[in-house]
């Protein structure tokens, strides 16, 4: 029988507790949702909010967990809207950026993410993706959550995040990437037989 290794995940976001779910089921880990309050704080470096918020989330859980941090970041808009992409996606949306990029020839841009993992005896380690890609020209796409519509990643014969099969996504994705890295390593250290 495989024994399956449960760890909190101090997240809102349900589409990433199933996105990051489905990657680790390979490697026997289950993550399950925690409500605790998540403190970011305002940095340009997703690493730096990823550690700072598993140090806070560790003092009041005192239990294994996995933060994570990810955003958008547009080349010729000097790498916004980056860490603050979570908010702008609220206030402005794939069209909001769209307009942004009207009449921008280039498009590339790059999604990252950054999962930090802590326990009562380990430090935060952090494991990060990078997923490179242009911003299409308009919305497609019905599959994903926030810009998925809107980011076409390399090697995807220019298809969108959102008209990929959610598994296709997670092949390519800095999410997919991150966490791939990260349960490889929890079985090579952690849950070793
Ligand atoms: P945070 O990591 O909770 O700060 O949120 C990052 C924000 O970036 C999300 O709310 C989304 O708007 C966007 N984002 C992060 N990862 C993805 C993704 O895989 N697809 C689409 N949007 C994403």
């Amino acid at each position: 029988m495989i024994d399956i290794h449960e760890i909190y995940f101090i997240t809102s976001n349900d589409h990433k507790v199933e996105e990051a779910n489905r990657i680790l089921s390979q490697f026997g880990i289950c993550l399950r949702k925690s409500n605790i309050k998540k403190l970011e704080i305002q940095s340009n470096s997703l690493e730096k909010i990823v550690k700072y918020s598993a140090l806070y989330a560790m003092k009041k859980l005192k239990s294994e967990l996995i933060i994570e941090d990810s955003g958008l970041f547009i080349k010729k808009l000097n790498g916004f809207p980056g860490p603050f992409s979570s908010y702008v996606y609220k206030k402005l949306g794939c069209d909001g950026i769209l307009k942004l990029m009207q009449n921008i020839s280039d498009r590339r841009a790059l999604f990252k993410c950054v999962v930090g993992y802590c326990s009562p005896n380990v430090k935060p380690i952090l494991f990060c993706g990078i997923c490179y890609g242009n911003i299409s020209n308009e919305a497609r796409g019905s599959y994903g959550f926030g810009f998925d519509p809107i980011f076409i990643p390399d090697n995807s014969n220019g298809r969108t995040f959102s008209e990929l099969l959610p598994e296709e996504k997670d092949k390519f994705s800095h999410r997919g990437i991150a966490f791939r890295k990260f349960g490889l390593w929890y079985i090579s250290n952690i849950a070793k037989p």
